[in-house]
């Protein structure tokens, strides 16, 4: 009999496309997907350790399988994701492993070790027959196709890892050093994609705006000479316009590589949508050096100076942590007066918790307590409230277009130009389609609209 899987995805879009590429490979080998944790045989967690809470979310649920476990011997409890450093199975692993610590795990894998996971299974389930599939076929998990969850939206992966360590931050050492996939590569799985009908493509990468260029695609002759190879990558997407693409994105961006000719080519192409995210992290000088974020506040505010002149009515997102070590209640309040004078239309804010392993961790003290990071946290959301509010009542009287995403008891939801989040009453589900509103009213997290 055919065994079942499921899996469960945290955190950032990477790990969404990533699961896309597990599903592959699992249905490869004849498994078949279930959307209930307690039918499946193998049991997956693509998870995020951004934060402590993403890996409590896992954690807390290996209880539960301990339960599922006395029912069901061959239960299969699989993690991979960022909070992965070996790939391994229970038959062998090391003593520092996840394995150890957690009993109810079976197998970790680290992504790019995806092509392994055939023979891991094999090794765990001996009983059950695998149809062949050959290794070599999976070198690479980039090759692997992604079983698209939608069919006219997707994202595709530029890159995986990070060089800039800042001091907070896991993923340069749970997603390792910066390394750019072939450009022609991208290009195809865009091509194919869009033969395919889809409509919104989103480039992902931890710093799409280095692609191309870190340490390790420097030893590659891909790149070599190149100059703003993730612009040439833009031109290169925006050409399949002809093909029907009609909207392309990419995140995240980091201020110290945003370049004015890629604001020009955010400008200039047709299909780049006016909407962009660029995390900020503190509103404060001393607090961004102790970060590593290597910008000042003052070269931030210029970049969105120009990126406001250059691309009229650009919406701009944002990244904020507050309760760094050390944080004070003054260098807070520069983040939140930062926040009232540049009015992002979004953010993203999170409060600082200790990664291990990190620059900050070992050399740094999370000194601020819980319930302050907790009330700047509040302050900052009430503050997000207001702003969102506002630039979204800006929207009220006028057309936008949206791609719609879903549809529930009557009514659409999809997200505009400027990735606002838009409803609107409908008797027929337009999933899919790109449609027309006039936006009725702007509210706090969304625009309400209407066909036109
Ligand atoms: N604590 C809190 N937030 C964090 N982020 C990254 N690391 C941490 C951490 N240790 C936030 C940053 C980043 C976003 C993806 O997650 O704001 O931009
Ligand atoms: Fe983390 Fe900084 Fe890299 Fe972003 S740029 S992934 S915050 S190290």
């Amino acid at each position: 009999m055919s065994r079942s899987y499921y899996i469960q995805t945290l955190g950032c879009q990477m790990n969404y496309s990533d699961s896309e590429r597990i599903d592959t490979v699992l249905q490869h080998l004849g498994l078949t997907k279930t959307d209930e944790m307690n039918n499946a045989d193998l049991i997956l967690f693509n998870t995020c350790s951004i934060r402590q809470k993403g890996e409590d979310r896992v954690l807390g649920q290996m209880r539960k399988i301990t339960q599922m476990r006395r029912v069901r011997p061959n239960l299969l409890v699989a993690i991979t994701g960022c909070m992965v450093r070996k790939t391994a199975t229970k038959l062998f692993s090391e003593p520092d492993s996840l394995l150890r610590k957690v009993d109810e795990l079976d197998m970790t894998f680290r992504i790019e070790d995806l092509p392994q996971v055939p023979s891991m299974l094999s090794e765990l389930w001996p009983d059950y027959s695998f149809p062949e599939i050959i290794e070599a076929n999976l070198k690479n998990y980039f090759n692997i196709n992604p079983l698209y969850t939608s069919r006219f939206q997707a994202f595709v992966p530029i890159g995986t890892g990070c060089d800039n360590f800042c001091t907070y931050c896991i993923v340069p050492y749970s997603r390792k050093r910066e390394k750019s996939r072939e450009m022609d590569k991208i290009f195809e799985e865009c091509r194919r994609l869009v033969d395919n009908g889809c409509v919104e493509i989103t480039l992902l990468g931890q710093n799409v705006n280095s692609y191309g260029l870190s340490n390790l695609d420097n030893k590659t002759d891909e790149f070599k000479g190149m100059r703003q190879p993730f612009i040439k990558l833009l031109e290169h997407v925006d050409s399949l316009k002809k093909y029907g693409l009609q909207r392309l994105r990419f995140t995240s961006n980091h201020p110290k590589d945003l370049s004015d000719e890629l604001i020009d080519a955010m400008a200039r192409l047709d299909t780049l949508m006016p909407y962009l995210h660029l995390p900020i992290q503190s509103g404060n000088d001393e607090i961004l050096k102790r970060m590593n974020r290597n910008y000042t506040v003052d070269s931030y505010r210029e970049l969105i100076k120009k990126l406001r002149k250059t691309i009229p009515g650009i919406s701009i997102s944002t990244d904020i942590i507050v309760g760094f070590c050390g944080e004070t209640e003054e260098q807070f309040m520069d983040t939140y007066r930062l926040f009232e004078e540049i009015k992002w239309d979004m953010a993203y804010h999170a409060q600082y918790s200790t990664r291990k392993g990190t620059f900050a961790d070992q050399n740094l003290e999370d000194d601020i307590p819980k319930e302050v990071k907790k009330d700047r946290w509040h302050r900052l959301n009430e503050l997000l409230k207001s702003t969102s509010h506002e630039k979204n009542r800006e929207f009220e009287g006028r057309e936008v277009e949206v791609l719609v995403e879903k549809f529930t008891k009557g009514r659409c939801e999809g997200r505009s130009e400027h990735s606002k989040i838009v409803v609107f009453n409908s008797n027929e589900d337009l999933t899919g389609q790109l449609v027309n509103l006039q936006v009725k009213k702007g509210r706090e997290w969304l625009l309400e609209g209407c066909l036109t």
